[in-house]
């Protein structure tokens, strides 16, 4: 016979006892194996009297026997748990944490490799009834986004979470196998590298330093580009990167801009055209990040017939249009623009998708912008009459905007007037050192990491895809 459910905290049963001067766990003394739930599907257990602990995801009481599945969190499948019906309990039920001792068995069942027959269940932690999550429902994003404390422990966002961690590994190993040093620029920095004001200013509460003046004697804000930290490094190391939080005081609560985002950030020296960027910018782009990102995770949260749109479009190679020619192209259209589509116009998301899917719906590099919409550090093509600098954006499908960057203005004096017409020579003199020794032509791009998730998972909203979003008044927890 089963005993029936044990209703005791494991701790009671971990107190320490002393015999002959040592201290010995009893808990330890006695407990089977533990087991995390992607072990117990290796099955080399099986026969033996093992433990797990986790949370209960599915529970079905019948006549007989009761049905768990068990999900620790080491595999995206729960182990299932089969027990005598007498072992039922008012305390148990999903969403309840619990730990199972019982012998692993071979399942007969082909959709499981084994199961576990339980001989103890102990509820660990119960699980109220007004939890939001319902038992065999699936929750939209946007419902299980209210609850940002709990969402973790839906299979979607649970997924979403292993992919983000899987595409952040392939990253740096992306960057690592194509020899770039990683670099971890400040979170903290004098600089506004893109120039627009969308800075987040930081000074300690209070009058603590105000006879001081400030904490740093000088403004400081949160970085929105680690770009000018790494042109700093690659006058030494031709190849670098980083990988960080950015943040950006924009006010929007669009379904693609958050105020604290990730950026991936690559700087290259030794770069002198367009295509040298666009070329490492593509294979990052392509690298095994997909490949790692599908294991079955990837159900939980998209149509599976995106991974096929995808994998085709990582095939072909993307299309290179310049901003005249984008232009050129929104102009001859018959679509109605909200925005104005002038030579000299910012293009907003409204033409980036119409562009995107102009050329087939797969990624497409937009080069050559006009000069004054970039900042003082793009290089200037010298290009009359019409005035460009040698500035790319990549825009994807479902998003727009997924990449941005440039070569850099390496030219010590037209750097120097650039400055000078923008009053801010004096803060970037160390800058213009850069240029002043052993300036070399070099260029790179920022990727939003967010943005890239959304691209390709086909995640419509940015705060599904990262664990804690803030943006404009919301910043919860
Ligand atoms: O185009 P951006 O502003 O480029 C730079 O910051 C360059 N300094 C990068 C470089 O050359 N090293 O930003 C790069 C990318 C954008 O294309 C976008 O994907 C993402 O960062 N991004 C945001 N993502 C989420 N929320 C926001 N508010 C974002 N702002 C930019």
């Amino acid at each position: 016979m089963f005993p029936a459910v044990t209703r005791a905290f494991l701790l009671s049963s971990m107190t320490p006892v002393c015999r002959s001067g040592v201290t010995v766990r009893r808990y330890c003394m006695k407990n089977p194996t533990k087991l995390r739930v992607s072990e117990a599907f290796l099955d080399a257990q099986v026969g033996e009297k093992v433990r797990i602990q986790g949370w209960v995801r599915s529970f079905r009481p019948q006549k007989q026997n009761l049905f768990l599945h068990v999900n620790d969190g080491s595999s995206l499948k729960s182990l299932q748990v089969i027990a005598p019906a007498a072992m039922n309990d008012p305390l148990l039920g999903f969403g309840c944490a619990v730990e199972v001792r019982g012998i692993l068995k071979k399942s007969p069942h082909s959709k499981q490799p084994v199961e576990l027959e339980a001989e103890q269940i102990w509820v660990i932690g119960e699980c109220n009834p007004d939890f939001p999550f319902k038992i065999k429902e699936r929750h939209s994003l946007e419902y299980i986004r209210q609850f940002l404390h709990l969402r973790c422990r839906t299979n979607a966002f649970s997924s979403l979470l292993r992919i983000r961690s899987e595409a952040t590994a392939a990253v740096h190993s992306y960057f690592k196998n194509n020899g770039f040093l990683l670099v971890h620029t400040p979170t903290i920095t004098s600089n506004d590298c893109e120039g627009a004001g969308e800075l987040f200013q930081v000074e300690p509460p209070g009058t603590t330093f105000a006879n001081e003046g400030s904490f740093f004697s000088v403004p400081v804000y949160l970085t929105v580009s680690g770009q000018l930290h790494l042109e700093v490094m690659s006058g030494a190391f031709p190849r670098v990167y980083t990988f960080g939080p950015t943040f950006r005081a924009e006010n929007s609560q669009s379904r693609r801009h958050l105020a604290e985002f990730f950026m991936v950030e690559a700087e290259i020296s030794f770069t002198e055209s367009i295509e040298d960027l666009t070329k490492v910018w593509k294979s990052a782009f392509t690298a095994k990040i997909v490949i790692n990102c599908y294991p079955k995770s990837y159900i939980f949260l998209s149509p599976l017939h995106l991974k096929d749109t995808l994998d085709d479009m990582l095939r072909k190679s993307f299309p290179v249009i310049t901003y005249t020619e984008a232009i050129d192209i929104l102009k001859r259209s018959s679509e109605t623009f909200t925005f104005p589509t002038d030579w000299g116009c910012d293009l907003m998301t409204e033409h980036e998708k119409f562009l995107v899917k102009h050329c087939g719906n797969i990624p497409v590099f937009v080069t050559d912008y006009p000069h004054d919409l970039k900042p003082f550090y793009a290089r200037d093509n010298q290009d009359h009459p019409k005035h460009t600098a040698a500035a790319v954006d990549l825009l994807v499908p479902g998003v727009g905007e997924l990449s941005g960057g440039s070569l850099r203005e390496e030219r010590l004096d037209l750097l120097r007037s650039r400055l000078g017409e923008c009053g801010l020579e004096d803060t970037y003199s160390w800058y213009l050192d850069l240029r002043r020794f052993g300036s070399v032509p070099h260029g790179g791009f920022g990727l939003g990491f967010e943005r890239y998730l959304q691209c390709i998972l086909g995640v419509d909203n940015i705060k599904d895809v990262i664990p804690f979003p803030r943006f404009s008044h919301s910043c919860l927890l």
